[in-house]
């Protein structure tokens, strides 16, 4: 079935509905490379708390909690069809206690100041019309020195997408790293990689993908 770029936009930006099911499996997919890169390069110590911001599906979760031990994930999406799916997909994470899953919006952040020692987020940036909004929240509820990792495709990957035409904010690199520095980040690490070609019958795609470590004064 034919769904047009602005629809697969609009689902990019905030999956629901019947479509919700559909898109979050392309994303699964498609942002797997990404996530392999993020979760190894993320530094994570024994007991730390960690938040992910627009998780999706959530289907990386138990690869997260593998990294060290007794650490605890909180995760939130502004999609109520994501937190369900997700929900669904990490029952054992979620009973042992381990996982928390909410339903939210980054610019206003149901936790108290100072709570995290990572933030991070994929493929989400594109739709925070006022990085600014966001990137205060994320500072606030990071412990002092506490690090922020942004993972995105390079600009160039995202234009091969016809649907980034309709609402993403797109940067490259060191544009997203002046935007970090300008709202209190230091830059610590930047990893790049190239992904395996992407092809899902509609598009046949070369991407990059991008983990930028910034840090909060400490
Ligand atoms: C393109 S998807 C990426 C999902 C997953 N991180 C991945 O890389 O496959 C963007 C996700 O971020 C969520 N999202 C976008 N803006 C958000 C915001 N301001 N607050 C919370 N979640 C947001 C969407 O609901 C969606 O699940």
């Amino acid at each position: 079935m034919y769904e047009s770029p602005e629809f697969i936009a609009r689902q990019l930006r905030k999956p629901s509905g019947d479509f919700a099911g559909t898109i979050a499996e392309k994303m699964g997919e498609g942002n797997r490379s990404l996530y392999d890169l993020m979760l190894g390069s993320m530094l994570i110590k024994d007991h730390d708390s960690i938040l992910e911001i627009g998780f999706g599906s959530g289907t990386h979760f138990s690869d997260l909690l593998a990294r060290a031990k007794n650490i605890n994930v909180t995760g939130i999406d502004y999609s109520p069809d994501m937190t369900n799916m997700a929900k669904t997909n990490n029952k054992d994470e979620q009973r042992a206690g381990r996982l928390k899953l909410h339903t939210g919006n980054s610019n206003r952040l149901p936790f108290e100041d100072n709570s995290f020692h990572t933030v991070f987020c994929n493929m989400v940036i594109y739709f925070w019309d006022d990085p600014a909004e966001h990137l205060g929240e994320i500072q606030r509820v990071l412990k002092p020195g506490g690090l922020f990792y942004t993972g995105m495709r390079t600009r160039d990957s995202m234009l091969q997408f016809p649907f980034t035409k309709f609402g993403f904010n797109l940067y490259s690199i060191d544009q997203w790293k002046s935007v970090l520095q300008s709202h209190g980040f230091f830059i610590v690490r930047e990893l790049r990689q190239k992904d395996p070609v992407f092809d899902d019958g509609e598009n046949r795609v070369e991407l990059e993908s991008v983990s930028i470590a910034a840090k909060k004064q400490g």
